[in-house]
Parts: C-alpha cells; structure tokens; sequence
C-alpha cells in the first residue's frame, strides 16, 4: 500500500512537472484529488486494510494528499503568474515610438490679453457683461450724454448704418444698456469689438475695448484711482506707477486719462514711451449723474466709475509690437511667437 502511494506521489509529480497549460493541471486536479480521484478511491480502500495497520496508512493517505495538493496549487499559481507576464507583455505600450506631428495653434496676443485682463477684473469680483456690435445711437451716445448733433460726438467717428443704427464706437454703450436693466450694485467688465473709420500704424477701423463699469453707493474718484492702480500693477508689474491727468468724456464727471511707468524703461523715457517715461493706457472717470438718471438710477443714492481700454494698444505695449496692422495679418509666423 505504502508503494503504491508513493508511486501515486511520483507520478503526480512528474505529470505536474510536465504541464504546461493551466487547463492540464485543472484536469490533473481533477484525477488526483477529485470525487472520483485516484486519493479517494485510495481513502475509499481503506476499508480493506487491516485493522491494526488503518491509523499509519491512513495518515500515510492525508500525507499524500497534502502533497500532492501542494504540488498542483504551486503549479497553478507558477502558470497564473506566467500567463499574467505573457499578457502583459503584449500589451506594453512602445514608447518609443514617434511623436505624431500635430500641429498646435496658439493665442492671439490679443486673446491673452482679454484673459489676463479678465481675470483680474472676476478675482476682484466683477463678472463680465457683454452687448450687440450693431448698436442704437441711444446706447452707443443718446444715454450717455452725448446728444445728436452734439460736438462731442466728433471724438468718435462713427460707420453708420442708418439714422439710428451704427458699428458701436465704444464698449461704453454696453454701460447703458446694463444700468437700463439692472438696478446697482453693478460692479461688470465687458470686453467686445468697436468700429471707428481710422486707419494708420496705432488706428484701426476695428479694434477691441474692455470697459468696466462700477455703480454702488458712495463710490468716489478715489475707487477709481485704487482700483486702476492695483490692476496696472497686477497688469505690467508689481513696480509699476499710475498717473491720472485730467480729461474729458461726455459720459463721466471728473474724467481722467490714466497713465503707467514705461514696462520697458521704467520710467527713463525710450522709443517705446517716446522719451516721457509714461505710457497712457485708459480713459477713466465718475459716471456722470446725469448718465445715471437717464438710464433709471437715482443719481442722488447711487455713484459709479466707469474705465475703457484698448485691447491692441494694451497688446502692442505688452509685447512690443510697434504696427497695430501686425495684429490683424495672421502672420503664422508672428503667431507661432505667443505659443
Ligand atoms: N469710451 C471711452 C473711449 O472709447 C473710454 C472711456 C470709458 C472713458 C469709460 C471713460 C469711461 O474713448
């Protein structure tokens, strides 16, 4: 019996060795071990066994078993682990492999500027507003206390598409158009397209303002100046300083002309700020009551600041860009510098 056990052990042994698929150690599994197994048909033998030789044999048998057990459970795991590599080697991604050449746009330099400068303006919590590019007169002047006829309207010349119609001159006539609808706090940014029949190197017919507009009780000059003053800084640089000359807009009362310390000379004076040091960047003010009260706000209750930049000269001055006509080329090649 002994013998016949541990040929039973030898011949488990060899077959396991042999195998090579998971399948075959299942059936080996399956013939050694199983119901009809050659182990339980040992166990089942054991009843022909003399009685005082049963306890050895039998643990004999569970011995068996047990190894036998181990063999075929080390074999299984030592496949598994082989098929889980196999796999896996299969399907390792070739890293090495070339790049495909995709080509990949870029930003408009006036793109990044509106985003810059929008992002400053929301993480100061304005929110951003926007209008038609073909405007009513009433918006674009009318409301903003620049009456038809009215000299004023010659700091702005204008395409007009009809008596009542034309290309907005100025993002300004988005500022009517929110305080006709919304009652203050206001506190908006609105950056858009406008069109003035000028044409030169710094001019052209179409071009691109952002305005801001704040409207709330005991809003003064002095909002205005820290207001601009922090985002010139945030702008160009932390060293840069704000100049506030006195102007006039029709549509604000004090009106002022902002400038900045020039980004590339800091205030030295060279070819970019044409020897002053200063670069104007935007036109400023108080609203004027008047604009309030026409477009529905209580001038007695509510004051406001209001501020217009332009995108391409912002851009020219950031980047050095000396021809405005460079920004409307699409030259790729100028383009593919802002990736
Ligand atoms: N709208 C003015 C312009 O286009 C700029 C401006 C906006 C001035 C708001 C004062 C207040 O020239």
């Amino acid at each position: 019996m002994k013998e016949k056990i541990q040929s039973l052990i030898n011949e488990a042994k060899a077959k396991v060795e042999a195998a090579k698929e998971l399948i075959e150690i299942n059936e080996l599994k399956v013939s050694f071990l199983g119901k009809a197994g050659a182990i339980t048909s040992l166990l089942k033998g054991m009843k022909d066994v003399p009685q005082e030789q049963r306890p050895e044999i039998g643990k004999y048998v569970n011995q068996a078993r047990d190894t036998i057990s181990d063999i075929i459970s080390n074999k299984m795991q030592e496949l598994e682990q082989k098929a889980l590599e196999n796999k896996m080697m299969k399907e390792k991604i070739d890293i090495t492999i070339d790049e495909v050449d995709a080509t990949r746009g870029s930003l408009h330099p006036c793109t990044l500027v509106i985003n810059e400068i929008v992002d400053i303006f929301t993480g100061l919590g304005f929110t951003v507003g926007n209008g038609p590019e073909i405007e009513l007169d009433k918006f674009n002047f009318q409301l903003l206390n620049i009456p038809k006829d009215h000299p004023s309207r010659d700091m702005q010349d204008t395409f007009y598409a009809g008596e009542d119609i034309l290309l907005r001159t100025q993002t300004s006539a988005v500022q009517a158009r929110t305080m006709i609808n919304t009652q203050p706090p206001i506190k908006i940014i609105c950056p858009g397209k406008v069109y003035r029949p000028d044409y030169d190197a710094t001019h052209s017919p179409m071009f691109q303002q952002i305005e801001g507009l704040v409207v709330d009780k005991h809003i003064t000059l002095c909002d205005l100046k820290g207001l601009l003053d922090l985002f010139a800084k945030k702008l160009f640089d932390s060293n840069t300083k704000t100049r506030f000359r006195p102007s006039f807009f029709p549509f604000t009362e004090p009106s002022v002309e902002v400038d900045v310390t020039c980004s590339v000379c800091h205030g030295k004076g060279c070819r970019i700020c044409k020897g002053t040091g200063w670069i104007e960047i935007l036109g400023a003010g108080v609203v004027n009551p008047k604009v309030l009260d026409s477009c529905g706000i209580d001038s007695t209750k509510y004051s406001g600041l209001a501020f217009g930049l332009g995108v391409e000269r912002i851009a020219m001055i950031k980047y050095g860009i000396p021809d405005i006509r460079i920004l409307f080329e699409n030259d790729s090649r100028f383009l593919k510098s802002f990736k």
